[in-house]
């Protein structure tokens, strides 16, 4: 038996063992975007081994909505209808984390009627088709984005959640403003470093002060960063270390890296060998627990991830396809590779099938 997959505290909550289920988008709310049952039972069945369950990214207000039929708590009349999905990632023990979300510049434009709500730090489109040119936030409005954070922290705490992950990563809004590529505001949220970690430092703050004020004393707070951006001009690693220098001394309970692989090196360098891991650590320091996430497949994966020192890890895919895949690798069984059409929400296999190829990269099959 190793450390991952035994059991752990987690400020205060049991865990039963280190192991999340990954934030994964299922495209299938309802059109009125509560969860639909068929996203309840996909969660329910796939809960059950786990310790923590991540749930897929949750807008936080009418601008913050990236996907079709991506559920929502933008306003109380959500937090009825969420209950149902909370209880089906707690089914089987798990502590049921909600992923709460802004996309900015990377929301599909065909959700807005109005082209003004697609909003970033500054002007800078997304270069690939089907993207708008966003408009930056004002000042005041950025302040509104922050308190629209608090207050679905405020609706998570009523919908029954065990606690939440802002999602810092993944280039969606709170990457747009941390990234000198996205980031070109000349005002008190943009320009050196310390200006562009500002919205995400007011960010943890307000968050901190609902969570401080009516959660329960062992709500969990995480917050998933990605690493390193690919432009030139984008998020380097000498960045992360000031950000994750700045997280590591907040009332944060974990930090979550959103990679490709959990083993990757620098995606800027490619002459550096290094898993970027050992960065991110010794910017942590040993002082917040880091989940790792990417391409744990197999039960040497954990054995791997465990030497390089991770805490915790989320697994995505393999538990899409198979629900029982953390219990396989853990018995180092192969869990099962293909999906299978009926245990998916429709539209979650729909959009898993029209990239099928890049999918099968990854280790899951038609
Ligand atoms: C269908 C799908 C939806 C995803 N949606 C989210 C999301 O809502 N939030 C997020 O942070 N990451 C999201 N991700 C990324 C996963 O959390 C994870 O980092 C990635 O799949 C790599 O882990 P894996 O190799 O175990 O799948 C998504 C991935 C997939 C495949």
């Amino acid at each position: 038996m190793m450390k991952l997959s035994k059991p752990t505290v987690l400020n205060q909550q049991p865990l039963k063992n280190r192991i999340a289920m990954a934030p994964m988008t299922t495209y299938s709310g309802q059109d009125n975007l509560f969860p639909s049952q068929a996203e309840i039972d996909y969660m329910k069945l796939r809960a059950c081994d786990v310790g923590l369950t991540i749930s897929p990214a949750i807008s936080i207000n009418h601008q913050a909505q990236a996907f079709e039929n991506q559920i929502t708590l933008k306003s109380d009349d959500f937090i009825e209808p969420m209950r149902p999905f909370v209880k089906a990632m707690q089914a089987g023990g798990a502590k049921a984390i909600a992923q709460l979300h802004h996309g900015g510049r990377m929301n599909v434009p065909k959700l807005y009627q109005n082209p003004q709500d697609i909003v970033s730090a500054s002007a800078v489109k997304v270069p690939r088709e089907g993207f708008v040119v966003p408009r930056p936030l004002s000042i005041e409005e950025i302040k509104t984005t922050i308190n629209d954070f608090a207050e679905a922290t405020l609706r998570a705490i009523y919908a029954g959640f065990d606690g939440i992950e802002l999602h810092g990563a993944n280039t969606y809004l709170l990457q747009q403003f941390f990234s000198p590529h996205t980031n070109k505001r000349s005002d008190a949220y943009g320009g050196s470093l310390s200006k562009r970690l500002r919205f995400i430092r007011e960010l943890i703050e307000a968050v901190t002060t609902v969570i401080d004020q009516y959660a329960p004393k062992d709500f969990i707070f995480g917050y998933r960063f990605s690493p390193e951006e690919i432009e030139s001009d984008g998020i380097t690693l000498d960045d992360t270390t000031y950000l994750l220098d700045y997280l590591k001394d907040t009332k944060l309970d974990y930090i979550h890296a959103s990679m490709g692989h959990y083993e990757q090196s620098s995606l800027r360098d490619d002459d550096e060998k290094t898993p970027i891991v050992k960065t991110l650590l010794s910017a942590l320091n040993k002082q917040k627990p880091l989940m790792g996430s990417g391409g744990l497949r197999h039960f040497e994966d954990l054995q791997k991830a465990e030497t390089l020192g991770y805490d915790y890890m989320a697994i995505g895919l393999p538990l899409i396809a198979d629900p029982k895949a953390v219990e396989k690798i853990f018995n180092k069984q192969k869990p099962n590779q293909k999906i299978i059409k009926s245990s998916l929400p429709q539209p979650l296999y729909e959009k898993l099938y029209k990239n099928k190829d890049r999918f099968k990269k990854r280790g899951i099959t038609f």
